[in-house]
């Protein structure tokens, strides 16, 4: 529609008044806020905004790829992939304690983030940093323009002098709804206009018990399952979000195939919910169900059980950790 269109080319202007002939720097995370700000910013200044997509590898199956190569297609952005998954993981070992887990992500995010900053600042002078900081936040968070920090993830308190830039965020006035329509008029890929919440920490806090790269594997194939049968029932805009939890340390006995296994379970976590802070358990239909524990167990060999969360939040939380 031609409000649409306004809040796009508003937004464009907006950017290109504020940065004029100055350099910025985006980091993207999968998510819809910071590919539609990232997006605006390069309509307005091209190639001198430089995206950074750190892949940690606890995104979901199929998201690394459309940062790197469909949203780069659609959008021609300037990107520089981080390769961290090792590094991730390095540290992530023998770490079970949930919030242990989030602090470790949020640190060496911080880290790679800040050795990527110094290697664009070797080719020039960098004054902005892109955040897709909504509306909702900025009125959360009192209404007044902060120094630079990555907000989503990690509030550490002060950076270094080196790494100070004014902040460009261009969604400070709109609404998630109103991110989605920009989304779609810039043309971004569909998958991450109308992605579902999904946390910093990615799958990092849904592996019950310690994080490694073959847990991470056997996560990514049942929760593509699960989203597959969801999105294919049409219930995506129904469920608020869906986690599938991977209880790791947790083995039972099970019949597949050929003879006996010793497999883990996983959890569905589908819920409904208005804004995550109370959410009720989805009554996602049997047959849909059926589907996901039957394609799961028979394509993802470690698991032999598949069962589904019926408590709402309150009590407990939509995560499992
Ligand atoms: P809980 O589990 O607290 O989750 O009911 C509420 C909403 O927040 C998301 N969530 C997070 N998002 N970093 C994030 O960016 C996090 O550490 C984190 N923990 C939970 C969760 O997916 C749900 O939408």
């Amino acid at each position: 529609s031609w409000t649409m269109l306004n809040i796009v080319d508003d937004a464009v202007a907006a950017v290109r008044e504020q940065v004029g002939d100055g350099r910025a720097i985006c980091a993207l995370s999968g998510g819809v806020d910071s590919a539609v700000a990232a997006a605006i910013v390069q309509r307005a200044i091209g190639d001198r905004l430089t995206c950074v997509f750190v892949d940690h590898g606890l995104l979901r199956k199929g998201e690394a790829e459309q940062v790197e190569r469909d949203f780069v297609a659609v959008t021609g952005v300037k990107l520089r992939v981080v390769d961290a998954q090792e590094r991730f993981l390095k540290a992530l070992t023998g770490v079970v304690d949930p919030e242990e887990k989030r602090k470790i992500i949020g640190r060496e995010f911080i880290r790679v983030f800040e050795d990527e900053q110094r290697a664009i600042l070797a080719d020039g002078p960098v004054d902005f940093l892109v955040q897709g900081t909504l509306y909702p936040d900025v009125v959360e968070s009192g209404g007044g323009t902060g120094t630079a920090n990555i907000k989503s993830h990690h509030n550490v308190g002060g950076l270094p002098d080196d790494l100070r830039f004014d902040l460009v965020e261009p969604l400070r006035t709109l609404f998630k709804d109103e991110v989605r329509r920009a989304g779609e008029e810039l043309g971004l890929p569909a998958a991450m206009v109308w992605r579902q919440p999904f946390p910093g920490p990615g799958l990092g806090i849904r592996i019950i018990g310690e994080v490694t790269g073959e847990r991470l594997d056997i996560l990514r194939e049942a929760d593509a399952i699960a989203r597959e049968e969801l999105t294919r029932a049409g219930l995506d805009r129904d469920i608020w979000q869906c986690p599938v939890v991977l209880l790791a340390d947790v083995r039972s006995v099970g019949v597949q195939g050929d003879g006996r296994t010793y497999g883990h379970p996983i959890v569905l976590r589908p819920v409904t919910s208005e804004d995550a802070m109370t959410a009720d358990w989805a009554r996602v239909p049997y047959d849909v169900l059926g589907r996901i524990s039957t394609r799961i167990t028979n394509e993802v060999r470690e698991i032999n059980r598949v069962t589904v969360d019926i408590t709402s939040k309150p009590p407990g939380t939509i995560e499992w950790e």
